[in-house]
């Protein structure tokens, strides 16, 4: 979240250990450690599919223990790379958190259903909104949550922090990334947590002011909120965007509505009918097929994030 990057890996012999990186978590937006759990839990996906790619088979433990932030332990043994893994590698190698507005035309419900059921890891799988009213009453959520974080200073300070603020340039979003529609000179059509807060609805107006949105959603949820299932939804974060991009379409994650406890209840007793836990939202949908590349969002270097 935020590019945080919060997640540092020991190298033992043929070995890697995720540690998650408390120093970097947000303590404003993300007090319960919840998207820094999640974001660990995609870094995973990357370093095994990578190491897939690369002819490496990796057998995986979850929080290993004792110590709570020791996510997993990975140990790896030669297996010959298949297509299939070199494939999804570059895929993932050229993923990007694409902010920009999407073309009119809406995601079938049938894709969005077809993505959602071949998705699913340990306890995390993910859950199309598909029905008109729930797509509003969702759009609704969105709003509400920007609302309730746009009033609290603490919350647009710490975000203000990570965008273009006082950092270096190998972490946090750079504005071309966050609000890459300003450069195109889109107004995105949908509320992001980045555009200018002067331009977004009121709580007030909120209601009347959601714009048509014709954006594919797709709520991951768990069955449990609790960091094993985090790393789960992870790993079903990066399982959803490969799925969507081999169909050419852009994701987004929203977590606003899972950062704002009222929010976040509503999505789950409203929507979900109490069966889940809603831990990240997705907007989907296509891209202009001419509209250029992003450039990547920047890394820490390799020897910050690997230690012995
Ligand atoms: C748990 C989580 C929550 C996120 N929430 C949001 C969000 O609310 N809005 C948004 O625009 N991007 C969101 N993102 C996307 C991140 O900002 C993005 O992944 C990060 O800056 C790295 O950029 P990249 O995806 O281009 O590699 C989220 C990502 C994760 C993993």
């Amino acid at each position: 979240m935020h590019n945080t990057q919060p997640w540092s890996w020991h190298v033992g012999d043929h070995r890697l250990d995720l540690y998650a990186d408390r120093t970097r978590q947000l303590p404003v937006s993300d007090a319960d450690g919840r998207n820094l759990v999640i974001s660990c839990g995609a870094a995973l996906h990357y370093a095994i599919a990578g190491a897939s790619s690369l002819g490496w088979a990796a057998a995986t433990e979850h929080l290993p223990g004792p110590d709570d932030d020791h996510l997993a332990a990975l140990c790896f043994t030669p297996h010959p790379p298949t297509r299939e893994a070199v494939a999804r590698a570059e895929l993932l190698r050229t993923r990007r958190t694409d902010r920009r507005r999407f073309i009119g035309w809406p995601v079938p419900t049938i894709l969005l259903h077809r993505l959602a059921c071949t998705t699913r890891y340990g306890t995390a799988s993910a859950v199309p909104v598909t029905s008109l009213v729930e797509r509003l009453r969702v759009e609704l959520l969105v709003s509400r949550a920007m609302f309730a974080e746009d009033a609290d200073q603490r919350f647009v300070s710490e975000q203000q922090h990570w965008v273009d603020g006082v950092r270096r340039a190998t972490e946090g979003i750079p504005s071309e990334n966050a609000t890459p529609g300003a450069v195109d000179r889109l107004r995105p059509t949908r509320p992001s947590r980045f555009e200018d807060r002067g331009d977004r609805a009121t709580d007030d107006d909120s209601a009347t002011a959601i714009p048509p949105s014709s954006d594919g959603l797709i709520v991951i949820v768990t069955r449990d909120d609790d960091p094993a299932s985090w790393l789960d939804a992870g790993d079903v974060l990066c399982r959803l965007w490969v799925a969507a991009m081999e169909h050419g379409l852009s994701l987004v994650p929203v977590s606003q509505p899972i950062e704002v406890p009222e929010t976040r209840d509503s999505l789950r007793f409203d929507i979900l009918h109490g069966e889940a836990h809603p831990v990240l939202l997705a907007r989907l949908g296509w891209q202009v097929l001419s509209r250029s590349a992003l450039p990547p969002t920047p890394r820490r270097p390799l020897d910050e994030v690997l230690g012995t």
